[in-house]
């Protein structure tokens, strides 16, 4: 009964590191998209740098074609995202605004983005990563620093006016495990929800490293988020590993395992409403470029064939 998500991959690392846009272009992907998944979330293509690439001009062809292609094969869209400190354009990050135009301008991208999609994206991410690790909001985050954070909660409201059909989600990575990050996480969604805000879900992104040790008690983590009466997803899930050459099939059984339980401690709050993977492939994976040592952390092979990864998550869904 769990929808299963995958990252479609595009723009971001995937150009840097000289591979055509994957998803126009490799036939073989899109056979994979379309056959294993009932969920779709574009990996950068509705970002601010991708979608909104100059304060007048939208560019909406990339997420288009994957609205499109998740409504020929029956998959729903997950939006990803509107209020992030990160992937954002220079001329807004480098631009110099006041605080009331600032506003404006993210009321606008919202409106503009959020209801271009209205009835066809089903949830959005509307607030991305807000915490640091020590739960204290972000201080790079540009829209928090200038207009503080009731600034999250408006975000809220105005994509509900945009389209009050979709599901709107905060989302963070680190917070599978209780701590200061995940209590700051589950607070600011019980002040949004105390002040009326259309908060529709709770995202945990689900990045983990087999560098450190798996995140524990996560099941009794999220049961506490799922009491708000929230859904829950798994948003962005993949286990990385350390590496030295080839995975060992050590490290493979594990991956297999971390990914189980991930899916498992979700579906125990009762309310997991999708688990979605982060990248389809290895070699489409963001973590390579972001983690120098470590890699392999999606459920196939670079020629997609499947992982032990696969057959653990997909026994556990
Ligand atoms: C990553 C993408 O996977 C990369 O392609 C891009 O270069 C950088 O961003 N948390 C998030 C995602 O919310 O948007 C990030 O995606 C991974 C971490």
């Amino acid at each position: 009964g769990l929808v299963i998500g995958a990252a479609v991959a595009g723009g971001g690392h995937h150009v840097s590191a000289g591979y055509p846009d994957p998803f126009p272009n490799d036939q073989a992907y899109r056979e994979l998209l379309a056959g294993e998944f009932s969920s779709l979330t574009p990996e950068n293509q509705l970002k601010w740098e991708f979608v909104h690439p100059a304060r007048d001009e939208y560019r909406f062809g990339p997420a288009d074609d994957i609205v499109s292609f998740a409504e020929e094969h029956g998959q729903a869209v997950r939006g990803h995202a509107l209020l992030w400190h990160s992937q954002n354009p220079a001329w807004l990050a480098d631009g110099e605004f006041s605080d009331e135009e600032l506003r404006a301008i993210l009321h606008e991208h919202i409106t503009t983005v959020v209801g271009r999609y209205a009835g066809r994206i089903a949830q959005w991410d509307v607030a991305n990563e807000i915490f640091g690790d020590d739960g204290a909001p972000r201080s790079e985050n540009l829209w928090i620093a200038r207009l503080g954070i009731g600034i999250v909660g408006d975000a809220f409201r105005w994509a509900h006016e945009a389209d009050p059909a979709a599901v709107l989600f905060l989302n963070d990575y680190g917070i599978e495990s209780r701590g200061p990050k995940a209590d700051a996480y589950l607070s600011l969604a019980q002040q949004l929800l105390a002040d009326g805000v259309p908060l529709g879900g709770l995202g945990v992104q689900g990045h983990l490293s087999m560098s450190y040790p798996q995140p524990s008690a996560v099941a009794e983590n999220l049961a506490r988020f799922a009491e708000l009466g929230l859904a829950i997803a798994v948003t962005e899930a993949d286990v990385r590993m350390p590496l030295d050459g080839a995975p060992t099939p050590t490290q493979l059984a594990q991956q297999s395992q971390w990914f189980a339980d991930l899916v498992e401690a979700c579906r125990a709050t009762g309310r997991c409403t999708s688990f979605t993977v982060w990248g389809v492939g290895d070699h489409y994976s963001w973590v390579p470029s972001v983690f120098p040592d470590e890699g392999a952390a999606t459920p196939w092979w670079e020629d997609f064939s499947r992982k032990p990864a696969y057959d653990g998550l997909f026994e556990a869904l």
